[in-house]
């Protein structure tokens, strides 16, 4: 199926853009009426996610809503614990909560390497998406990065600090390293079925990556996402790492084709250190988009401008907030679409 708007794509190998595409991180979820409407239906969150043809409709929400240039589709990076073994819950108010967790050898006895066949419900999702999409936009498939998934296996719910998952970096690195691995491997595997279900590109999630020294972030996450980009060669990947800033140059020397910034790191400062090689993606603070119209849109073009000639993928620095107005995550948008260097 050719795609009738590429941009996306384009972008991220580096290729020439008429204009920056722009997606939204967390673009499928709670900002929508149309989405919450979907959920309230719904025995929860888990509900929507295994169904395929639920995950299609609120994954389309966006491209028809929002008018974003490329759709995400819905699920949840917890997916891949959840297939190694570890069940969660998400608890409103609460978040995601693992009754059992990882902190002992012992504990290596209830996961395993996860087949994509357990997660067959996201690849069903993807191929119907895709053909609902009919090419309109490219599909984005994701994962969350394995140290992001570990520190969620380890502490079994979220944390301020992740303390837990930090002190077994500490006082048992072998076992670190051998659910590390575990992680990857599962993660490899349900990437490609994504790519080979129809997924025009891969972004990983390290959503915890800033709260590691840089040795250890090197040693725990660095060399995992390597791994992976590594394995997934047919789609451009991108690399979202929140507050590692000193990871960037790592990401500068992987195969992936874009490296994702949050709204905290300098745009001048990430050009200098990534070098041209890759594309930036990113990075307005979502918390502007609870200011006025006027001052959203002087903000985008502002940060466009710094950008320049750079290769450019438009999005805020990290998900959405769910109680921003949809209007303003649309005039985000449409400041980038109309947009003229
Ligand atoms: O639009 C999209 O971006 C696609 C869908 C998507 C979801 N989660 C849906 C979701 C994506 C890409 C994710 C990734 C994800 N999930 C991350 C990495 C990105 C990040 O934000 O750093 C992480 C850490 C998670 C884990 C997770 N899922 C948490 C901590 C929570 C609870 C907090 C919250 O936001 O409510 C979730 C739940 C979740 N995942 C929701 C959605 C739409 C809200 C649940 C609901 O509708 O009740």
């Amino acid at each position: 199926m050719e795609l009738k708007n590429d941009l996306l794509l384009r972008a991220a190998k580096g290729e020439t853009v008429e204009r920056t595409p722009v997606w939204v991180m967390r673009q499928a979820g709670r900002i929508l009426p149309e989405y919450r409407a979907v959920r309230a239906k719904l025995s929860g969150f888990k509900e929507l996610v295994e169904t395929p043809e639920l995950a299609c409709e609120v994954t389309l929400q966006p491209v028809d809503l929002l008018g974003v240039d490329a759709a995400i589709i819905f699920s949840d990076i917890l997916v891949i614990p959840e297939a190694m073994g570890l069940e969660y819950q998400m608890i409103k108010g609460k978040g995601p909560i693992f009754e059992e967790t990882i902190r002992s050898e012992a504990d290596l006895s209830k996961i395993h390497v996860s087949h994509p066949d357990e997660l067959s419900y996201v690849t069903d999702a993807i191929r119907l998406t895709k053909k609902e999409l009919n090419g309109r936009v490219p599909l984005i498939g994701f994962a969350g990065a394995p140290w992001t998934i570990f520190a969620y296996m380890v502490e079994g719910s979220g944390s301020k600090t992740f303390s837990e998952a930090r002190k077994v970096l500490y006082q048992q690195p072998e076992l670190a390293h051998k659910v590390l691995g575990m992680i990857t491997d599962s993660t490899i595997a349900y990437l490609r079925a994504q790519v080979n279900a129809g997924a025009d590109l891969i972004q990983l999630f390290d959503s915890w990556a800033g709260i590691l020294p840089q040795e250890q972030y090197e040693e725990f996450s660095a060399s995992y996402i390597r791994k992976i980009v590594e394995q997934i060669q047919d789609v451009p990947t991108t690399v979202f790492a929140k507050g590692a800033y000193r990871a960037l140059p790592l990401f500068a020397n992987m195969s992936c084709n874009t490296i994702g910034l949050d709204w905290n790191m300098d745009i001048e400062n990430a050009k200098k250190v990534v070098g041209t090689g890759k594309t930036l993606q990113g990075n307005l603070d979502p918390c502007l988009l609870y200011s006025d119209t006027k001052t959203i849109e002087a903000e985008t073009k502002k940060m466009l401008q710094k950008f320049g000639d750079h290769r450019h993928i438009a999005n805020l620095g990290h998900g959405v907030y769910p109680d921003t107005n949809p209007d303003h995550v649309k005039c985000f948008i449409e400041t980038i679409q109309s947009f003229e260097k």
